[in-house]
């Protein structure tokens, strides 16, 4: 019998083989860096014209790998394949469709160093923030496998005598993927393999940044048996393969996790019903945050400081999750500036294949000048108490930054910055600090820090946001224990991870017989 789900255990660092093992692997993937990864249409291996160079951001002169790059034409012959495949793929059980998913989870926990390793280098995450992406793509396999099986079988229906009536879930079609660097195999995986479970076949663009571990997710589902044309792979950029996929008259449907400027644009484009179209486009967004963590004046000061470092730094800030506003009671101020301050000095900023390393580098130049430019428009709204400078040259580093004193209307206040910066924010009453929470475009995450039950109570009806934790991290979210999305501009709240994230991918057919 299929045993109970149970989230992935995180790797142990501090133990001597483990230790070894993640020091093995990254040298391994060093190693790799002449590999040339290939496209794959319809089982076909492609090589095209351009290759992607991923780039180290802990060491901008060191190459990862390199990845095809794909073209608009591509895309489109990617989706007549996937088509073709749909057929076929989307008359199997769930349960058979869920041992690929299985299958797949198996080999990645064989794996699991050298896929850590792969994101230590391609994405600059530490060994801890690295081994974490890793189980949660582990997770949702196990888990998107399980609720496959639960929608397979006969759904609960109101009896009557004289008919025999049933429900079934079936697939929507082909599925564009458009996948996120910050979690390049959690998200990836996840977004990938709910659809092709469900009994879509899918086109998968994973994000330019980190293609290289896409194509690793590639080989693991191809050693996983998932048979040829049911996952198409199609790295390139968003203004050819991405919009070649949105547009597509045969695309049903649209996942995607980024920026909230793509998400909108890609709703945007989905909406026009294409000629040949014969149904209006599903598309799953999920987009950005400006999440907050409220503090009142009962917290425990020592962990919520901690909990907010952790939140707004770890990763450098580039998670959805983040915590980028920090919104104090005033009476506990200027303690928690003490207290923020202290910790965020102790960060150990360095290359992320440093086992020691707590914070590594931001994504990529792009992201180092926008960062930077966010810190100098800081500089005018509120007082610069930590960090504000590049942190080395070799990579993209940029210190852990703090404003104090920004007002709740302040551009570092409204505008995601996905970067280690933080504005604290104070409030007079706990009211008015949830109403600052709540002012602004996004709702994806928060926290409060709090021992006073009525407060707790209070957030917990009025803070709007689609995951709310309470005396926690405002990361972190575990497959089926948190499930994860946003409201507002912070996307379709498609909850990854919960019970109701599959039936997205499907239609329900109700089919009743006459007895
Ligand atoms: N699920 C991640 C977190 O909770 C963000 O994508 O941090």
């Amino acid at each position: 019998m299929l045993p109970e789900f149970r989230n992935e255990p995180f790797s142990q660092f501090s133990h001597p083989d483990v230790r070894a093992q993640m020091i093995a692997a990254i040298e391994a993937v060093k190693r790799e860096q002449d590999n040339k990864y290939p496209l794959y249409i319809d089982g076909e291996a492609i090589t095209t014209e351009k290759l992607i160079e991923s780039i180290n951001p802990s060491r901008k002169e060191e190459i990862v790998g390199r990845v095809y790059e794909g073209t608009a034409e591509h895309a489109q012959r990617a989706i007549a394949g996937a088509a073709r495949a749909f057929t076929w793929w989307s008359k199997k059980s769930f349960a058979e469709r869920a041992r690929y998913l299985f299958k797949a989870a198996a080999i990645m926990r064989r794996r699991k160093f050298e896929l850590s390793a792969t994101m230590v280098l391609e994405a600059g995450k530490t060994w801890a923030e690295a081994d974490a992406d890793t189980a949660e793509a582990i997770d949702f396999l196990e888990f998107y496998a399980r609720e496959a099986i639960r929608l397979g079988e006969p759904q609960p229906l109101t009896r009557i005598r004289e008919e025999d009536n049933e429900l079934y879930y079936i697939p929507l079609g082909v599925g564009a993927i458009i996948t996120p660097w910050n979690f390049p195999l959690a998200i990836l995986t996840g977004m990938t393999t709910s659809a092709i479970v469900a009994g879509n076949t899918v086109v998968l663009k994973p994000a330019m940044q980190t293609p290289v571990i896409a194509a690793k997710f590639m080989e693991v589902m191809k050693e996983a048996g998932v048979p040829a044309g049911v996952i198409q792979f199609v790295p390139g950029a968003g203004e050819t393969v991405g919009e070649a996929l949105v547009d597509h008259p045969q695309t049903r449907f649209i996942s995607f996790t980024g920026s909230r400027r793509i998400g909108c644009r890609i709703y945007e484009r989905a909406a026009k019903v294409q000629p040949g179209q014969i149904w209006l486009k599903r598309v799953i967004a999920e987009m950005g945050g400006k999440d907050a963590i409220v503090v009142d004046e009962h917290a425990d000061l020592d962990d919520a400081a901690r909990q907010i470092v952790a939140s707004a730094f770890h990763f450098a800030g580039q998670k959805c999750s983040a915590c980028s506003r920090a919104i104090l009671h005033e009476s506990i101020y200027d303690e928690m500036v003490e207290r923020l301050l202290a910790i965020t000095k102790d960060l150990r900023v360095g290359e992320a294949e440093n086992a020691d390393s707590q914070v590594g580098p931001v994504i990529d130049e792009g992201a180092f000048q926008k960062v930077m430019s966010y810190i100098e428009i800081g500089q005018g709204e509120g007082t610069l108490l930590c960090g504000g400078k590049p942190a080395s040259e070799h990579g993209y580093f940029i210190e852990p930054t703090i404003f104090g004193d920004v007002q709740p209307t302040a551009r570092i206040a409204q505008e995601e910055i996905f970067g280690p910066v933080l504005a604290l924010i104070k409030a007079g009453s706990f009211e008015e600090a949830i109403d600052i929470a709540n002012g602004t475009d996004y709702g994806l995450t928060g926290s409060v820090f709090s021992r006073d039950r009525d407060h707790l109570e209070y957030a917990r009806v009025n803070f709007q946001v689609g995951n709310l934790y309470f005396n926690r991290k405002s990361t972190g979210a575990l497959v089926g224990v948190h499930p994860f999305g946003g409201f507002n501009m912070s996307g379709t709240d498609s909850k990854a991870g919960g019970r109701d994230y599959l039936l997205q991918f499907t239609q329900a057919k109700a089919v009743s017989e006459r007895l």
